[in-house]
């Protein structure tokens, strides 16, 4: 049984903090080979490794290769995470991409990727909801789990934000990088193949809620390229199929909604900031990082902070900074992370998993 008496999306058991019948059985990572550091940026643009690093946390980031697409690092993410649960393409039953930038606006990406993996069963859709992408996917395959409408979910969350950035613009362009990072979600009842391989690939989930104010959405857009404004030569020339954001007011967005979001989450859980060993924050600034967990009341050194190689990958940073902190053996049996994702919308969302035995 679970309870939402809040204004937004929400899953939480009715005995504060218990598990929702929503794991994590496998995930992984994947980061496209070209690296993209900031002297390079310095080369084009009038900034510095110096001011880049002081003021986002970021040394570097990476590109996809010219003939790689979104699809193929969703791919290269889903396949190692797939393994890793010990589950096959043709067992999922449905498949979640959450991403900005997918290979065309039609088809949804999420069916490159079903064809790519060989997943013929499984129903595939895209999320969109910026850099809170992925959480947001996480939440509906929750929601899908235990509506019983599916065992076996794959959530992808991938990027290939340089395609979308604007490499005049020294005020967005040293954020964004490329990459991809996926997680396998089952029900209880996902059956005897989904063994947990290897420790702390399991993540039993606790809590989850979503929420979105649209009247900010000229924060962070692209103003061209869809339906209230196609693509023409004017659009082109005037550089609107780019990424375009306020950073100053995203920034002071970023961090009330992330402070907000966890300060409910806590109170809904009966948790306190003391029982929460690792915030994962969607990894947009160290700046930002540092500044939710003070106001969260979570030490910063609890704060998971990877943007330094990877920068800002959007939907796939939270996926990413999971798999370099299993990697790292940053996770051990028993902990609880709270993740929170932020990004254009506005939306943003919190989540509360606990490593399993
Ligand atoms: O993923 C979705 C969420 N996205 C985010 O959360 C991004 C949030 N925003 C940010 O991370 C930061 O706002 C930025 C990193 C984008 C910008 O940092 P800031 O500390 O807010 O800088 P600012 O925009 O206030 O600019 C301060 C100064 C300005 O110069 P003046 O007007 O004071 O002379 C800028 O022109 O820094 C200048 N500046 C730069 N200087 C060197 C802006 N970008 C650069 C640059 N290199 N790349």
């Amino acid at each position: 049984m679970t309870t939402n008496t809040r204004r937004n999306t929400c899953l939480v058991a009715t005995t504060p903090g218990a598990p929702l019948g929503v794991n994590v059985v496998g995930y992984s990572y994947y980061l496209p080979d070209e690296v993209i550091t900031n002297a390079d940026l310095a080369r084009t643009v009038d900034t510095s490794d110096e001011w880049i690093l002081a003021r986002t946390g970021i040394r570097s980031r990476h590109r996809a290769a010219k003939e790689q697409a979104t699809s193929d690092l969703a791919i290269a993410a889903a396949r190692p995470a797939l393994e890793r649960a010990n589950i096959t393409p043709a067992q999922l039953d449905t498949i979640l991409i959450a991403t900005a930038t997918p290979d065309s606006p039609v088809p949804a990406v999420s069916c490159v990727v079903q064809a790519g993996l060989g997943a013929a069963g499984a129903a595939a859709m895209d999320v969109g909801a910026g850099c809170s992408g992925f959480l947001f996917a996480l939440h509906t395959a929750a929601c899908f789990v235990r509506a019983g409408a599916a065992h076996r979910v794959l959530v992808i969350g991938a990027e290939t934000l340089t395609r979308v950035t604007d490499y005049g613009d020294r005020r967005s362009c040293i954020l964004f990088g490329d990459g991809a990072g996926a997680a396998v979600v089952t029900s209880p009842e996902a059956g005897a193949e989904c063994t947990i391989p290897r420790s702390s690939d399991g993540l039993e989930l606790i809590y989850s809620a979503l929420g979105t104010d649209g009247l900010m959405a000229d924060l962070i857009k692209i103003p061209a390229g869809g339906s209230r404004n196609p693509a023409s030569e004017a659009t082109i020339r005037d550089r609107q199929h780019y990424l375009r954001l306020d950073g100053q007011a995203v920034f002071r967005q970023a961090v009330r909604r992330m402070a907000e979001a966890a300060g409910e989450a806590l109170e809904a859980t009966g948790l306190t900031p003391s029982d929460i060993d690792w915030i994962l924050p969607h990894q947009a600034n160290a700046r930002i990082v540092v500044a939710v967990a003070e106001q969260t009341g979570i030490p910063p050194e609890r704060a998971m902070l990877d943007m330094a190689e990877t920068g800002n990958t959007s939907a796939a940073s939270i996926p990413i900074t999971l798999g370099r902190a299993r990697e790292s053996g940053q996770l051990a049996a028993g902990q609880l992370i709270l993740m929170l994702a932020f990004g254009a919308g506005l939306t943003w969302a919190c989540q509360i998993w606990r490593v399993r035995e």
